[in-house]
Order: structure tokens, then C-alpha cells, then sequence
């Protein structure tokens, strides 16, 4: 009897997609960073999601979208996570250790990438919190240094605290055999800080407002003949940095029809 019921039936229950954990770094006691091993059949562009996880309690596969942050040429992959204390996944996900198993399905998506971007001078790349993730991908990647004559990097944290994966990520970039060469003195690094006192207090957004951010790094205004820009945050920053990046005259590019500025999420959320 060949019945495809039992043919299911008879199949041995092995954890979906899984990859290992190799390492784990947690930053503060909302935020960390792990790396697994990568499915050798994985492609991805920098600045792409997958969706990760781990096997819930009703023995179904709990995923969510998760940024990776690293290169694509890299052997591992790299994720940079929230704890969210009740989060179904995170609560659970905070707690992996070297050699356990999570869950990936191999299907990378997303519009944080090059190819949505047309050709330009600078790139700014905008995140807040862990919106980080996809430019800790796209810093390390030569295609970003290859297409650019600069790179503005900001990211608005509350604490400074929370500012430590990133400044890490870019102080990394220097040192790498790879890419510390393209990449020059072409970064512009701009940490701020919004809760606690730090080098420079404020949102971004309101330094872009008040043109402190221009004058701080001595260059001239957003424009869409020079500039390119990359947004990753919460929804209500999203909105914000996109009518900024509007009224200077970018619009909104798509991996079908590339313009001068890309959006992703960082995460859903209770937004605006
Ligand atoms: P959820 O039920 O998913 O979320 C509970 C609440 O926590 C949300 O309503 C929101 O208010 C808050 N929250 C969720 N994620 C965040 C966050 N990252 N920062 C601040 N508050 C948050 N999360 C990451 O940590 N790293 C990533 O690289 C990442 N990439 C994403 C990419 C995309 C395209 C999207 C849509 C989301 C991404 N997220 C990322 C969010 C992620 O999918 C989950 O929401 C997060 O892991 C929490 O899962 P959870 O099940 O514990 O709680
Ligand atoms: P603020 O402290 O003034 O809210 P969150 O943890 O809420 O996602 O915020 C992460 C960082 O992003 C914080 O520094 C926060 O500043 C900033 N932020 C939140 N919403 C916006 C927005 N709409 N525009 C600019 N910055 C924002």
C-alpha cells in the first residue's frame, strides 16, 4: 500500500531549514548579536531579509523577518537582534547558546539594495535602533564602495549603549583584508543619541531639519543629483526620514524601478 498518507507519516520529524548557532554576543539587555552557519546553496544581496526562528511550543516553525548583517561573500551569517521581553520569538531567541539550532528558510527578499538605487556621488545610509542590521551587511560589502565616492552613516539610538554593534561594525571595516582599502576615508560615520547624553544628542531627523548634520560633516544639502539613501527603522522614523528625503526631491526607488532612496522596516510595530 503506497497511500500518500502513509508515505507522510513515515517521514522522520528533523527540525526544517536548520542551521547552528556558532557564536553569540549580547550587547545590552535589549540587544544582541549571533552568527550561524549559512546553507550552502544561499545567495543573498546585502542589505536582504530572511525569515529565522525557532520550533514553537504547538510544534510549528515560529518565524519572523530578520535583516542579515553580513556581507554576502561572508561563510556565516550574522544577525542582530532586539529582546523584546514578551516577544513570542525573541523572549525564546535571547537564550540560544554555540551549537544550538535555529530555523532559516532560505529565501533572502527585500529593497534595501543596490539595485534599487540608480547610480549616484554619496550615500547616506539612515538607521535607528536595530535598524542597524542590513547596513552591517551593506558597510562590509565592496559593491558599496565601489559605487560610491562617500558613505554617510547615521544611526539614532536612545543610549549610547545601543550605539556599540554599529560603532563596532565600522571600526571592524578598517582592518578587513577585503575592503578596509576601498574603503578609504570615503566614511562618514554620524552615531546620535536621543535619552542619554552622548557626542551628539538629537534625531536625525531634526538635524536634517535644522541643517546641523550638513554643517557638522561640511558638505552641502540633499540633493538628487548627488545623493542616494538607504532608510531602515521604526515605521514613524520611516515616514519622517522619507518626507525629508522627498522634500529635497529623491523619490522612492523599487528593485523594479530604481530611483534615489530605499525603505525597509526594522520592524512592525505600533508605529505612528
Ligand atoms: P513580535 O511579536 O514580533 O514583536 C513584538 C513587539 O516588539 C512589536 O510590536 C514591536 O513593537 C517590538 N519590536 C519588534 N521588533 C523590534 C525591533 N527590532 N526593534 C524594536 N522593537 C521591536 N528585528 C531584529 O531584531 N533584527 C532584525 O534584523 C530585524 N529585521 C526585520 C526585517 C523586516 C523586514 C521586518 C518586517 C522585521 C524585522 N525585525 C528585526 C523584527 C522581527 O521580525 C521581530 O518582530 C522581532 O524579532 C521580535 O519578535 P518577537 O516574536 O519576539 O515579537
Ligand atoms: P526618541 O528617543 O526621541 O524617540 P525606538 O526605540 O522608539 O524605536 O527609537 C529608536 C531611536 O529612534 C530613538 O533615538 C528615537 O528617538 C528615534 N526615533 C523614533 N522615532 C523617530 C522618528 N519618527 N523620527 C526620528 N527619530 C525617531
Amino acid at each position: 500500500d503506497q497511500s500518500p498518507v502513509k508515505d507522510k507519516a513515515a517521514t522522520p520529524v528533523t527540525l526544517p531549514d536548520a542551521q547552528t548557532v556558532t557564536s553569540v554576543k549580547h550587547y545590552t539587555d535589549r540587544l544582541f548579536a549571533f552568527r550561524v552557519t549559512r546553507p550552502r546553496s544561499l545567495r543573498f544581496r546585502s542589505g536582504e531579509f530572511v525569515m529565522i526562528g525557532l520550533m514553537g511550543d504547538n510544534g510549528k516553525p515560529l518565524l519572523r523577518a530578520y535583516s542579515i548583517a553580513s556581507p554576502s561573500w561572508d561563510e556565516e551569517l550574522e544577525f542582530y537582534s532586539i529582546k523584546v521581553p514578551d516577544g513570542p520569538l525573541t523572549s525564546k531567541l535571547q537564550h540560544i547558546q554555540p551549537g544550538d539550532e535555529i530555523i532559516l528558510r532560505p529565501k533572502p527578499v527585500g529593497t534595501l539594495v543596490h539595485d534599487a538605487l540608480l547610480p549616484g556621488k554619496r550615500l547616506w545610509m539612515f538607521a535607528t535602533g536595530t535598524g542597524f542590521a542590513p547596513f552591517a551587511s551593506l558597510l562590509r560589502d565592496p559593491d558599496t564602495w565601489e559605487k560610491y565616492d562617500e558613505v554617510i552613516m547615521t544611526h539614532t539610538c536612545r543610549e549610547v549603549a545601543e550605539l556599540a554593534y554599529g560603532r563596532e561594525v565600522v571600526e571592524s571595516l578598517k582592518d578587513d583584508e577585503l575592503i578596509g582599502e576601498l574603503v578609504g576615508d570615503k566614511l562618514r560615520y554620524y552615531p546620535t543619541t536621543t535619552r542619554e547624553e552622548s557626542a551628539k544628542m538629537g534625531r536625525i531627523t531634526t538635524l536634517i531639519e535644522s541643517g546641523e548634520v550638513f554643517r557638522d560633516l561640511d558638505i552641502a544639502p540633499l540633493d538628487p543629483t548627488v545623493d542616494r539613501a538607504m532608510v531602515c527603522g521604526s515605521l514613524a522614523f520611516n515616514l519622517d526620514i522619507k518626507a525629508l528625503l522627498e522634500k529635497a526631491g529623491l523619490r522612492e526607488g523599487a528593485n523594479s524601478d530604481p530611483a534615489e532612496f530605499v525603505v525597509e522596516k526594522a520592524f512592525v510595530g505600533d508605529g505612528v
